[in-house]
């Protein structure tokens, strides 16, 4: 893969260096292109680790793009390599496969007077239903560019986009390979990739062969021999390895990764791989004494050596209503997202009602933290990662096994029955205030005049509020 190696030489020669907004400060140049004949032979690097969970990932997530879903429920069963941007439902803010099967079109307000827009017979068009009944207008670029393939494959049209600007401008990772155009020239089918960022060492040789696996897909299905991957980056970089700022080599914090790629070449492996290390860490938890925890000494327990604040997190509507039917009955991203900041790491203390409802909705329990359940069935089975706790006691001592010393925080995440038992022992309750009043069957208990609001942040309809005692 000389095309390749040309392309890291050029970067790390011509680059400069960069301070980063990740903490990871980069090598980087402006304007780089390569191209390889795909017809020469398959573009999998042999000078990097794509094999195994790599090259499974990656498959899968060619596939997931082209399924055009919006979350990764599906995906996450398969790879990882998402779950850093996605909240607990496995929503992401933005994701490719949603532009490229289901672009958002304006709806009539939107549309000036003499503009062309598909109508809603058009074959590329589809109304869909959002959850609330309302209904969208989508395109699918990906079935306009199989259609003109066949019908007129001179066509220089064939683009496809993962950009939407508005979007873009608020998302926490706007698509970095951004846009590609499908060409055809002498009978060959050629794809030419734009990335407005890419890492040469990490990401590209994973967009490399994704998209020139995806350029032999579209060939195949449309009877064209695969011709040429044309790849552009508008700033190619490199990590500069060893800067993390001082403040988070200071609190031994990890700087997030700048996209799900640059996760896979460190990437965490599938379960199976992982049991061992997990279980060397669950042995030296185990090893360590459990902090002797006083249950009822008020709103504080103590350990030896550990002091351990009880949280409870929970979205609590005007009403008070926190759940209808088992379930909670609105959704709000935005509220899951921080759940899953606030809590993971950390040891989640949940009622076996609530677990169900999490159990059902990811597949599991909720991942990377341990999941402790309260039940009294005695035969209740969980699967790895979730704890089992006959009392709220048995809860504690759980968390306390759970904990790492610097972390020293559980977090309750209800349902009622549960809110209601640790209110007394809890030091801090986060809590979203969900703008509506609907109708339900659980409810979060009075916060008295023994909490005083400490903190208030808004964000759009929803805000999130701190308590702690008075
Ligand atoms: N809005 C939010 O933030 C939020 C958060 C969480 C849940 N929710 C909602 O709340 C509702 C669920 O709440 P829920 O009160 O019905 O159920 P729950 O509190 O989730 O679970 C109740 C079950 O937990 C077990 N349990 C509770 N206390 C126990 C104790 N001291 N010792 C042993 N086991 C104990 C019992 O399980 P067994 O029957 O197995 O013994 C009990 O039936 C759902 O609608 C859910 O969506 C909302």
């Amino acid at each position: 893969m000389r095309q390749y190696h040309d392309l890291v030489t050029q970067v790390l020669s011509a680059g400069t260096y960069e301070p980063n907004r990740t903490g990871i400060d980069t090598v980087a140049a402006f304007s780089h292109h390569y191209e390889v004949d795909l017809g020469e032979g398959f573009p999998l690097l042999t000078t990097k680790k794509m094999d195994g969970y790599r090259w499974n990932s990656l498959i899968h997530e060619l596939l997931w793009y082209l399924s055009g879903e919006a979350h990764i429920r599906t995906l996450r069963e398969e790879t990882e390599i998402w779950d850093a941007w996605a909240d607990d439902d496995g929503t992401l803010d933005t994701a490719y496969g949603r532009f490229w099967r289901r672009f958002p079109l304006p709806d009539d307000h939107g549309r000036l007077p003499g503009e062309s827009w598909p109508d809603d017979a058009h074959r590329w068009t589809e109304t869909e239903t959002a959850p609330d009944g309302t209904e969208r207008r989508v395109f699918d670029q990906i079935q306009y560019v199989l259609d003109t393939l066949r019908e007129n494959p001179r066509s220089r049209r064939m683009v496809v986009s993962a950009w939407h600007p508005g979007n873009a401008a608020v998302s926490t990772l706007p698509p970095c390979h951004y846009t590609f155009v499908v060409n055809v020239q002498a009978g060959r089918l050629n794809v030419h990739l734009t990335q407005r960022s890419g890492d040469v060492a990490l990401g590209v040789p994973f967009n490399l062969a994704a998209y020139s696996l995806f350029a032999h897909a579209l060939a195949t299905r449309t009877d064209y021999e695969v011709g040429a991957f044309g790849h552009t980056f508008v700033d190619a970089q490199r990590l500069a390895r060893g800067r993390r700022p001082a403040g988070a080599r200071r609190r031994g914090l990890r700087p997030r990764p700048r996209s799900p790629h640059a996760v896979v070449p460190g990437a965490r492996r599938p379960a199976a791989h992982r049991g061992r290390r997990q279980a060397a860490r669950r042995t030296r938890r185990r090893r360590r004494p459990a902090p002797r925890l006083r249950p009822g000494a008020g709103h504080r327990v103590r350990g030896r050596g550990v002091t351990m604040r009880v949280v409870l997190v929970a979205a609590v509507a005007e009403n008070g209503v926190i759940g209808v039917d088992g379930e909670m009955p609105w959704h709000y991203p935005e509220d899951l997202r921080r759940f899953k900041e606030t809590t993971m790491g950390h040891p989640v203390v949940m009622g076996r009602r609530t677990y169900e409802a999490i159990a059902d909705r990811l597949g599991g329990p909720l991942p990377d933290r341990t999941n402790i359940v309260l039940s009294r069935r005695e035969d209740l089975d969980l699967p790895e990662g979730a704890v089992h706790a006959e009392r709220v006691e048995a809860a504690l001592d759980a968390s306390a096994e759970a904990l790492d010393p610097d972390q020293a925080a559980v977090y309750v995440a209800g349902g009622a029955t549960v809110y209601e038992q640790f209110l007394d022992r809890a030091d801090e309750l986060r809590i979203t205030e969900i703008p509506e009043a609907p109708g339900g069957d659980a409810h979060f208990p009075a916060i008295g005049d023994a909490w005083t609001e400490l903190d208030r942040e808004t964000h759009g309809e929803l805000a999130f509020v701190t308590y702690r005692r008075a």
